[in-house]
């Protein structure tokens, strides 16, 4: 079910004016503010929205908020811009009234805003589709094109619009967008030339320079300096958070959307730069001989560059700043300018550029958004112009005058249409019209558009009069023809109140708008009136070579001249306002008001002063009185019905009949004064917010006792519900405690009954038991006795045949079993399997003494030839070596048992494999038996020299252990016998046999780190070889070795042991090698 929810719920402070109870400034005032103080910006009149400028972004705008505000009624939520917009466009599409929407408010209040919001939400809620994306597509990106041209940073808004807008957007019958057409008020041209300070100029000369390209700008003749122009004031160029280049991009973007060709927009940016150029253009004096001051151009660059760019001859444009050429009917006159004038034809020729370039814009935006069908259609238009502009200090000029006008004749508009609307509902509705006291303004339009003696028709009287015109003399003559208006106040005028009213100075008057009264200064009116441009000047800008130029001056052209003049800026504007007017009356008015809080652009900040100002001159008071006239506050029954049924007993809480007489009841029944209120056909007219404000009160108060009652009732019911719940919940708890405690008390007694059965159970068990043991046991026992009886009277029989071989048979059986035993046991305790093992078991009788050495010996050689069987042929070789080294030299040499776990490696040098040895092991052709490092004793010193000891089968090698060259290579055979110490020295000598090849040197003393294993080698080689005599060992402490002719002595002796070097050989004398052996521990 959809909520019912209005405006006045939760409503801060009211939400529609009309409500305010008492009506006063101030209390208007506090409700603004107690508003906006909640972020409340929008307040109503009626159905005027009140949009005060939150300067920051408010999160109301989101696509959530606008489908919640999409298809509601105006007063259902909490007012807002978008219900606002919502009202139009379905009033628009639905009962087929074309719609207005009319935004006012001062500079900076955030008109522009509220319209790009209004248009946003239509937008987004209108219909889709691919065409009518783009119709929306380029009916909003008109408005960054128009804001560039048109928008500039002033002191109270950074993105001022500088134009008044009303644009119509159309719609086909269903409601879908299908073009639109732009309108453009008074664009504010004079800040081309010049701007306040702290302001700038239009925003597009900045964005040129900042974001076009180098090459753009090269063919604009520009550069990106802004201190290069004399019309861009430098004091604030940059302004914080506007990015001018980004924007220039987003512009060109935008003029491409909306469909401007390439070459147009370089034509737009050409006048642009045109501008800037016209304004760096300087004049200085040159005095003629006919004693006139005459103006020349300063410095022709920029007048040059200018007239490329345009295609104009420079002469031509140079001229018309010197001369100006008057015609009247028949004559043409010149004459010439002089500086002053020259300056002033300058910037008249700027400004005028420049506006008329905005204008051309506008036409050209409509061309491309017009509708493209020729359907019928309908409207809604969206007009954002200033609202009233009152500068304090009464520096109100022209441009004021006419913008009060224009605010003058929409506060018309909306008095008559707001009155036409409230009497006809009233009508509608069969209600008596009352007559609404309220102020007419039309008395004020009169005094400023009378065709005969309006203001307006004065000064253009004044400025087309022949003779001195002055500000000065439009003044006297409005003091003569309006003097006596009761809305004209002047010092001078014919009724002299004025005259000592010093706030009125001599050169202003003042008019008291519907809003306020406004002090104008005179200064300027007529100049600004005429804005004249020289017709020079128009007739060089229409020669010149440039399409879009010809076109925006076409008064130039030489074949139209006109002599009349053209219509004053103020006859101008006073018809576009009559069109507008005219435009606007045909439709139905949807207003917003727009505030400014504070003078900083900042949130959070309301100055009260400021506020109360714009109330007044808005007439904001002056809508809700219109509005208060006749009934405050009106509803249709139903809703009425429905909000306030509960106020009467007869309606609550439902009432079956039609829905007005349950409301005549309800009023009836709460006593509500008759005066108070008028029942229309559908709605209730309720004449005083008081009374809406006691129904309200009343409303919340019965809420309250409503809110109790659902309260009691539901808290009652909870609890009764809660209470039965328990209680079944405890019938259910206490069954199933009952059910566990039953079962619980059952299995006890069960327990118990099985221990008491098993107990007996058990105890005849054990009688029974006991009785049949007794029984067994007396059988036992007759058993036995008998036996023992019966083994007696055996006994007895046989004794006489058993005694005889008793004993050698007991022995024989003993000593069997004995032995049994003894070999049974030996079989499980036998020792290990290694021959070296030697242990054995104990031996368990003395008598077994030789069985068991006799098995032990048994034993062990059994296990060593079962050691030896698993012997390979290599390993077998390898023992056979050990063995003949244990028969050469165990018991006889010290060394021998340290050799004994040394495994014979034989070739320690790896020989083949070493490839430092590949020469020497390329010249033995047999395998090396053994390779190792000994040294050879010199028998001149004892000192060793390291040699490589090859032992073949056939021969021994000695070679140079560095260059493995062979020193000496003997065939074995020629050695004789080998001579060793008894000690644990590694000293050898190698005999050889007298008068072989090998000899001739003599013998070989040598020593080795593996002399057992050499040795044995050796040996070796001679017990295996058949044609070989066995090598003799000779083992003794002193054997001669034979050297080349003599015979030196080698002798051995023990020293005490010491630590290092083994043995050591010294030479004693010729005879006499010494070799000192430590002792080894
Ligand atoms: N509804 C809004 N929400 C947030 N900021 C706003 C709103 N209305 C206006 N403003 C701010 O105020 C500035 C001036 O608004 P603008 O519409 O340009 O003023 P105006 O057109 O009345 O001169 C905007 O640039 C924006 O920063
Ligand atoms: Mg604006």
């Amino acid at each position: 079910m959809e909520v019912k929810t209005s405006l006045l719920d939760n409503m801060i402070g009211v939400g529609d004016m009309v409500l305010l109870e008492p009506l006063t400034a101030d209390s208007f005032l506090e409700n603004l503010r107690n508003r906006f103080d909640h972020n409340e910006i929008y307040t109503y009149i009626g159905s005027v929205v009140i949009s005060l400028n939150p300067y920051r972004s408010l999160p109301i705008y989101t696509p959530d908020k606008v489908e919640e505000y999409r298809n509601r009624n105006f007063y259902e939520l909490s007012p807002h811009i978008y219900a606002l917009a919502d009202e139009a466009y379905r009033s628009l599409r639905d009962q087929d009234k074309d719609q207005c929407i009319l935004i006012t408010g001062e500079s900076g209040a955030g008109k522009t805003e509220a319209s790009k919001l209004v248009m946003s939400y239509v937008a987004a809620v209108c219909g889709k589709g691919q065409e009518v994306n783009k119709v929306k597509e380029q009916l909003l990106q008109s408005n960054p094109v128009l804001e560039a041209f048109g928008n500039a940073k002033t002191v109270r808004n950074d993105n001022s619009s500088r134009f008044g807008k009303y644009m119509d957007i159309e719609f086909d019958f269903k409601g879908d967008p299908l073009g639109g057409v732009i309108s453009n008020y008074l664009l504010e041209k004079s800040r081309v030339v010049k701007q306040p300070r702290g302001e700038r100029n239009f925003h597009i000369f900045y964005q040129l320079l900042s974001g076009a390209s180098d090459e753009t700008l090269k063919k604009l003749k520009l550069e990106r300096d802004f201190s290069k122009y004399n019309y861009l004031s430098l004091d604030s160029a940059a302004v914080n958070g506007l990015d001018d280049a980004a924007n220039f991009r987003t512009v060109r973007n935008a003029m491409q959307i909306v469909g401007f060709m390439e070459d147009e927009l370089h034509s737009v940016l050409e006048l642009v730069a045109a501008v800037l150029k016209l304004g760096n253009i300087e004049f200085k004096h040159e005095s003629r001989c006919n004693g006139i001051d005459e103006s020349r151009i300063k410095d022709k660059n920029d007048l040059k560059e200018m007239c490329e760019l345009l295609g104009i001859e420079q002469s031509v444009l140079e001229r018309a700043f010197s001369y100006r050429t008057v015609e009247a009917k028949l004559e043409k006159m010149s004459t010439t300018l002089n500086v002053a004038q020259a300056y002033c034809a300058r910037d008249a020729l700027a400004k005028n550029l420049y506006s008329r370039l905005f204008s051309w814009l506008v036409t050209r935006i409509n061309e491309s958004i017009k509708a493209q069908t020729k359907a019928r259609h309908k409207v809604m238009g969206v007009l954002d112009i200033y609202g009233f502009e009152i500068f304090e200090d009464g520096d109100n000029s022209f441009e004021q005058f006419v913008i009060n006008y224009c605010n003058e004749k929409l506060q018309q508009i909306f008095i008559e249409l707001t009155l036409r609307e409230e009497q006809e509902e009233y009508v509608r509705e069969g209600i008596e019209w009352t007559n609404i006291e309220y102020f007419n303004n039309a008395i004020i339009c009169d005094l400023i558009e009378n065709n005969q003696n309006g203001i307006l028709a004065m000064l253009d009287e004044e400025c087309l009069r022949p003779g001195t015109v002055t500000d000065e003399t439009f003044l006297d003559k409005l003091n003569t023809i309006c003097g006596e208006h009761q809305h004209f106040e002047s010092r001078l005028s014919k009724n002299s109140k004025f005259l000592t009213d010093h706030s009125l100075p001599h050169n202003c008057f003042r008019i008291q708008h519907y809003a306020g009264k406004v002090l104008y200064r005179v200064e300027g009116f007529v100049d600004k009136n005429n804005d004249l441009l020289y017709r020079d000047l128009s007739q060089a800008m229409f020669k010149a070579n440039h399409n879009l130029m010809k076109q925006l001056f076409p008064e130039g052209n030489p074949a139209k001249v006109n002599l009349k003049r053209p219509p004053t800026a103020g006859f101008q504007f006073k018809a576009s306002v009559g069109t507008l007017m005219k435009n606007l009356q045909t439709k139905n008015p949807n207003y917003i008001r727009c505030i400014k809080p504070n003078d900083k652009k900042t949130p959070h900040i309301f100055t009260d002063s400021l506020v109360r100002h714009q109330v007044s001159y808005l007439g904001l008071m002056e809508n809700v009185r219109v509005r208060r006239a006749g009934y405050a506050f009106r509803q249709p029954y139903e809703p009425c019905l429905e909000r306030y049924k509960m106020l009467c007993r007869r309606t609550w809480p439902h009432w079956r009949g039609p829905a007005r007489e349950g409301v005549e009841v309800l009023m009836g029944d709460l006593q509500v004064p008759h005066e108070e209120f008028s029942y229309g056909r559908s709605k209730i007219f309720i004449r005083n917010p008081r009374t809406l404000f006691f129904l309200e009160e009343r409303r919340r108060q019965c809420l309250r006792d409503l809110a109790t009652l659902i309260q009691k009732i539901y808290r009652g019911w909870k609890c009764c519900s809660r209470f039965l719940l328990l209680k079944k919940s405890q019938v259910v708890v206490a069954a199933w405690y009952r059910r566990y405690a039953q079962q619980k008390k059952y299995q006890q007694i069960k327990s118990a009954t099985t221990v008491v059965q098993s107990y007996t159970r058990g105890w005849q068990a054990r009688k029974l038991l006991r009785e049949l043991k007794y029984q067994k046991k007396c059988e036992k026992a007759a058993t036995t006795i008998a036996a023992y009886w019966h083994g007696t009277q055996v006994r007895r029989e046989y004794r006489k045949f058993f005694r005889a071989n008793a004993g050698k048979k007991i022995y024989n059986f003993a000593i069997q079993r004995i032995a049994q035993k003894y070999f049974l046991g030996l079989k499980s305790s036998l020792p290990s399997m290694s021959p070296i093992d030697k242990s054995w078991p104990v031996r368990p009788y003395v008598f077994l003494d030789g069985v068991h050495s006799e098995l032990r010996r048994i034993f062990h050689l059994w296990r060593c030839k079962k050691y030896r069987s698993e012997f390979t042929s290599e390993k077998k070789a390898v023992f056979e070596e050990k063995l003949e080294a244990s028969e050469l030299f165990k018991d006889k040499k010290t060394l021998y048992p340290s050799s004994v776990n040394q495994p014979f490696k034989g070739d320690y040098l790896e020989i083949s494999k070493n490839p430092k040895y590949q020469k020497l092991s390329s010249t033995v052709d047999e395998k090396v038996l053994l390779a190792d490092v000994v040294n050879k004793i010199n028998r001149a010193n004892g000192k060793g020299t390291a040699r490589i000891f090859l032992l073949t089968k056939k021969n021994f090698i000695l070679a140079d252990q560095k260059t493995g060259q062979v020193k000496a290579s003997v065939p074995l055979p020629d050695v004789t016998s080998v001579s060793v110490s008894t000690q644990s020295d590694g000293f050898f000598a190698l005999k050889l046999r007298e008068g072989s090849a090998s000899a001739v040197k003599g013998d070989f003393l040598l020593s080795s780190e593996h002399l057992i294993e050499l040795i044995t080698k050796l040996h070796h080689v001679g017990v295996t070889a058949a044609d070989q005599e066995q090598l003799n060992v000779d083992i003794s402490d002193e054997f001669l070795v034979q050297f080349k002719q003599d015979k030196v002595c080698v002798k051995f002796i023990q020293t005490p042991p010491k630590n290092g070097n083994g043995a050591s050989c010294k030479r004693r004398n010729n005879r006499l090698l010494e070799v000192s052996v430590p002792l080894t521990v």
